[in-house]
């Protein structure tokens, strides 16, 4: 339910959305859209949600290879910049796929060919392990030959990521599922540091160390699953997640403002300074129209503050590199880069 309901399709002006101000100065829409459309939606219906989300005031898209629709959300991006958005308007991003950690510029042209872009604007390592598995797989798959994070990989990596940056097809790099330590690693040895680092954020999965160890060290978080992805593949279930548009602070205050709790989600989102990458095919106007005005009150983000549940969604089991391992050891919980 949108509360402006008589002005549903109308546009929201980009002007009105925030941006976030980058390393590099740069400024990156603080709202992207997510085009992962986990095994449930077709590329073309992603592709589809892209142009309709460009219409409706959306500049920013959150892509990635291994999300298998690159191609078909390069021609929606073809054709909104044929309807008069510029490219320096647009904000891209993409990702390198885990089996591709050596062989980053090729795997990145290939991305620059399905947008059908000259360069991105901001490009991540998907995940800090190398290892392959077949897309759809189920969560107890393993890779027979998955390894830890190696840190000295991870920056040979790094170094051709950097590369992408001066070869001018790259104008931002950046990180995803990272932890601290590893964190500390790559900004020690960095030669251009990065500029964001995605990772899962929502009311139930808040992250304030690691949110916080982002914010001090110029980065800027960006937060996916951040209505605590409802539609999930079912491989990423278990009985101890939980939804965070269903606890009862969050459907209270959006009774309070008359919108969807996975609004509120979203308004929490932006104004805790992250940048929330919502998915949507059929409610994306209203995740924009919720960052534009009534704001959530310092009281209702002191609420949402409260009930952080400590619950990942996304625990990335595919890439634990050894038997009997649970999939915390992929998230140095202890601190320290669980060892080989
Ligand atoms: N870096 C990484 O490793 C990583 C991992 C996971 C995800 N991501 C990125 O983050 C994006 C977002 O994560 P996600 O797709 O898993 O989950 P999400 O954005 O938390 O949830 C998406 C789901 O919420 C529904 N929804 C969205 N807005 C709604 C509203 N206003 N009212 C009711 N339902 C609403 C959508 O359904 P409708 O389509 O029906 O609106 C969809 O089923 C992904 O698409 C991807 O781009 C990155």
């Amino acid at each position: 339910m949108d509360k402006a309901s008589g002005d549903e399709l109308a546009p929201i002006d980009p002007a009105a959305i925030s941006q976030r101000k980058l390393f590099t100065g740069a400024a990156m829409p603080a709202v992207g859209l997510g085009t992962f459309g986990s095994d449930r939606v077709t590329p073309a219906q992603v592709a589809e949600a892209v142009k309709g989300a460009a219409a409706v005031g959306y500049r920013h898209f959150d892509c990635a290879s291994v999300y298998g629709n690159e191609a078909e959300i390069g021609a929606s991006l073809e054709a909104i910049q044929a309807g008069g958005i510029k490219r320096e308007e647009l904000w891209v991003t993409s990702k390198l796929w885990n089996d591709k950690h050596n062989d980053v510029i090729a795997t990145c042209r290939k991305s620059l060919a399905s947008l059908r872009l000259q360069y991105l604007d901001l490009y991540l390592v998907h995940w800090p392990f190398p290892n392959f598995h077949p897309p759809g797989c189920n969560v107890t798959a393993r890779s027979a030959d998955a390894k830890p994070y190696i840190h000295e990989d991870y920056m040979k990596t790094w170094r051709k990521m950097e590369e992408l940056v001066n070869l001018g097809l790259v104008r931002h790099i950046g990180t995803s599922n990272m932890t601290i330590p590893k964190l500390k690693l790559v900004l020690r040895d960095a030669r251009i540091k990065p500029a964001v680092n995605e990772m899962e954020l929502h009311p139930h999965f808040q992250q304030p160390e690691l949110f916080n160890f982002v914010m001090e060290n110029g980065m800027q978080p960006i937060g996916y699953c951040p209505i605590g992805s409802p539609g999930r593949p079912e491989r990423d279930r278990t009985a101890e997640d939980t939804a965070p548009t269903q606890d009862p602070v969050i459907v209270e205050i959006a009774r309070r403002h008359g919108i969807h709790p996975a609004v509120v989600c979203i308004k929490w989102a932006v104004q805790r300074g992250q940048t929330p990458i919502p998915f949507s095919i059929h409610n994306y106007r209203a995740n924009l129209a919720g960052v534009v005005g009534d704001p959530l009150t310092d009281e209702e983000m002191r609420e949402i503050a409260a009930i952080d549940r400590n619950c990942r969604l996304i625990k990335g089991q595919v890439f634990l590199w050894k038997d009997g391992q649970s999939w915390e050891a992929l998230w140095d919980v202890d601190g320290e880069i669980t060892p080989p």
